[in-house]
């Protein structure tokens, strides 16, 4: 029996539920005020046979437990699960014996105690006196310090090994999340961090993945990072994502810097957008996570790294490999499905010989005024090219075509190529034509050198040709598989299915496919995980899917891959077939199942004499039977739909 079983079975669901609203006993259910909306005659029905709850009235939802928990107490699942567990005293194990995983949570726990331990020295040790100026000297404040559980490292080759090997760890955990290193003879351990501030670097989660180090003085390297680990990838890795997040959604716009100190600093003074990209240039896996938050990207850039064609080149790049992206966006209605967006990025150039850090703490207002002066990054490259080259020189000329051309011919949109094609014709006063040309040449060697990208119309609907699929369906169940864990498992095994899948409920009319299609707790909220991992946009990857998953999921979530990998591949057009006849199928048979309970319980009710509610559940059954009349009827005209669904893409909603 899973976790959640056994929750479910050690629950006494009416006692749990009454505790937010009076329930009464009618027949073998029991009913009250529904505990969601404003009502004076009771719609709410717990069925505690079933483990479940139902709103007949305006709600018209229902579910189990933990969806009871979940709306009521606005949990999430994991949190939900949580509580419960504790409360009936169900063990959660933890890793669910998957040993990367478990590997994994051990090198977190190993960071989350080496930063405890950094922080407790720069608090209280003698010998962190220096630290605790160098910081005062920054005027980083305690509470900023705080917030950025910001530490410090003694000038010592064993204190944090001793420390955390005292702690229970094993000297090769220690080695293999970064904080200790082997010397060459592999004789012996040390610190990999000594005499340095610690800077603890977290994932969007919170969880600490690794360090920076700053030296107090001006010796080299200024900076150590923690190697790349199974958790750290510094091209990954984005500075102060955990504290960023949600102002970056508040304001529309993420603000990245180059440095730890200038988030710091920023944060300190309220300007809680600011990310950092650890000292590289920024990758487009890092703007593609921004991307989660915001379409609008500000980048300070130091003087010397504006300059550099090499880094204004990889921006661009990585703007443009935004823009290709088929996306599902949440909007105040739910989820929203874009074929494209347009990335908004601007550059800040900071003035020679200052950074973030020093113009926020001079000047906060002098900052505000830099980031609302950003130049959109095409305008930025014509700046450089400007000051950078001698326009009037015929070697000037060809050098400035020859560096803005390629940026121009990396422009997705039309127009926009244009536009800069004849500015560009402006600024070197050569005829448009010519510049017509070579920005054409550029845009050839540009296809030959990269992988051919998508057109925007190419992007959806097809999900690739491997995709392994079910066989057709059989009957409700197969090999105890239902119609829903076998839609599950086909969108698992080719997520782009999903986005399809709701283009195509926008076609037949039906309401998107939605997480009420899943009845199976474990379905639901897996179901619910993979909607918003597709919005985060990081690209499908089954083990970081997995990592978000709540344990007692794992295990179900395997079975699904298996499954989906046991059989032969079809083509696209089947699988898709495939999914939109389970879908179908999901939602007729729970459709049928409704009426029966809803007639079961009106024959409850009225022996109970309860006249009223039997009425009101009564008029629950009409909604049910049309719809099912409109489902039957798409059944049959299904063949027709499909053709149309894949000549169209129109714009829909997931809820
Ligand atoms: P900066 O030198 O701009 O860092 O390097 P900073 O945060 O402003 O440092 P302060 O103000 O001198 O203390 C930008 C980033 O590049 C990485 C770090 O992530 C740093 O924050 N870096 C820099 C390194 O990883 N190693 C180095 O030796 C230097
Ligand atoms: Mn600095």
């Amino acid at each position: 029996m899973t976790a959640i079983e056994e929750i479910k079975q050690r629950i006494d669901i009416v006692e749990f539920i009454s505790r937010y609203t009076p329930l009464q006993r009618a027949g073998s259910r029991y009913k009250g005020l529904c505990p969601f909306h404003n009502e004076r005659t009771p719609s709410f029905i717990v069925s505690p046979d079933r483990g479940s709850w139902h709103c007949f009235g305006a709600c018209s939802t229902g579910g189990d437990i933990f969806e009871f928990l979940m709306r009521k107490e606005n949990m999430s699942f994991r949190d939900a699960l949580e509580t419960l567990a504790r409360e009936t005293g169900v063990e959660l194990d933890d890793h669910n014996g998957d040993p990367e995983r478990r590997r994994r949570a051990g090198l977190y726990a190993i960071n989350e105690d080496a930063a405890a331990y950094f922080q407790d020295i720069l608090r209280h040790h003698a010998q962190a006196a220096p630290a605790r100026a160098y910081l005062e000297r920054r005027q980083i404040d305690a509470a900023t310090a705080e917030r950025f559980a910001i530490g410090y490292a003694l000038d010592k080759w064993d204190g944090l090994r001793n420390h955390l090997l005292h702690l229970g760890h094993s000297l090769p955990d220690l080695i293999a999340a970064g904080v200790i290193k082997e010397n060459a003879e592999q004789t012996s351990t040390y610190d990999v961090f000594r005499g340095r501030v610690i800077i603890p670097i977290r994932d969007r989660r919170g969880r600490i993945v690794g360090f920076g180090g700053r030296v107090l003085d001006d010796s080299v390297p200024k900076y150590l990072n923690t190697p790349d680990t199974a958790l750290f990838h510094k091209t990954k890795t984005i500075y102060a994502i955990d504290l960023a997040q949600d102002a970056i959604r508040r304001a529309d716009q993420v603000v990245i810097v180059e440095g730890y100190m200038d988030v710091i600093a920023a944060h300190q003074y309220g300007f809680e957008n600011v990310v950092a990209c650890m000292g590289t240039a920024l990758t487009s896996d890092q703007l593609q996570q921004l991307n989660r938050y915001t379409d609008n990207f500000v980048l300070a850039l130091d003087a010397d790294a504006a300059g550099q064609q090499a880094t204004l080149r990889g921006l661009n790049q990585a703007r443009e490999a935004l823009q290709r992206q088929a996306r599902l966006r949440p909007t105040a209605q739910g989820l929203a499905f874009e074929q494209r967006l347009a990335a908004n990025l601007q550059i800040v150039s900071m003035p020679e010989g200052t950074d973030p850090d020093d113009v926020i703490r001079r000047d906060p207002a002098a900052w505000r005024d830099l980031v609302a002066g950003a130049q959109p990054l095409v305008e930025f490259f014509f700046k450089i090219a400007a000051d950078r080259f001698d326009l009037t020189s015929g070697p000037g000329k060809g050098a400035a075509v020859s560096s803005l051309a390629p940026l121009i011919a990396e422009l997705g949109d039309d127009v926009e190529r244009e536009h800069y094609t004849r500015q560009l014709s402006k600024l070197v006063n050569i005829s448009l034509e010519r510049i017509e040309e070579r920005v054409q040449a550029a845009v050839r060697t540009e296809s030959v050198r990269h992988r051919r990208r998508p057109a925007p119309d190419e992007l959806s609907p097809a999900p690739p040709r491997d995709a392994a699929v079910m066989p057709p369906p059989r009957g409700a169940e197969q090999g105890g598989f239902t119609q829903e864990d076998h839609l599950l498992a086909l969108l698992l095994s080719s997520p782009e299915l999903l986005i399809w899948l709701v283009q195509a409920c926008g076609r037949m009319e039906i309401q998107p496919i939605q997480v009420d299609d899943f009845q199976r707790l474990e379905n639901r909220e897996i179901y619910r995980t993979l909607r918003q991992y597709l919005v985060g946009d990081e690209g499908w990857d089954s083990t970081l899917f997995q990592d978000e998953l709540a344990d007692p999921l794992h295990g179900r979530f395997g079975l699904m891959l298996a499954y989906g990998a046991q059989h032969p591949s079809r083509d696209a057009t089947a699988v898709q077939e495939d999914a939109v006849k389970r879908l179908l199928s999901v939602r007729l048979n729970r459709l049928k199942e409704q009426s029966r309970e809803i007639n079961e319980m009106q024959r409850d009710l009225q022996e109970a004499h309860e006249t009223a509610a039997a009425k009101d559940v009564g008029q629950a059954n009409h909604e049910i039977t049309r719809e099912r009349w409109h489902l039957e009827r798409l059944v049959k005209h299904l063949n027709e739909l499909l053709y149309e669904q894949n000549r169209h893409n129109a714009g829909v909603r997931i809820q």
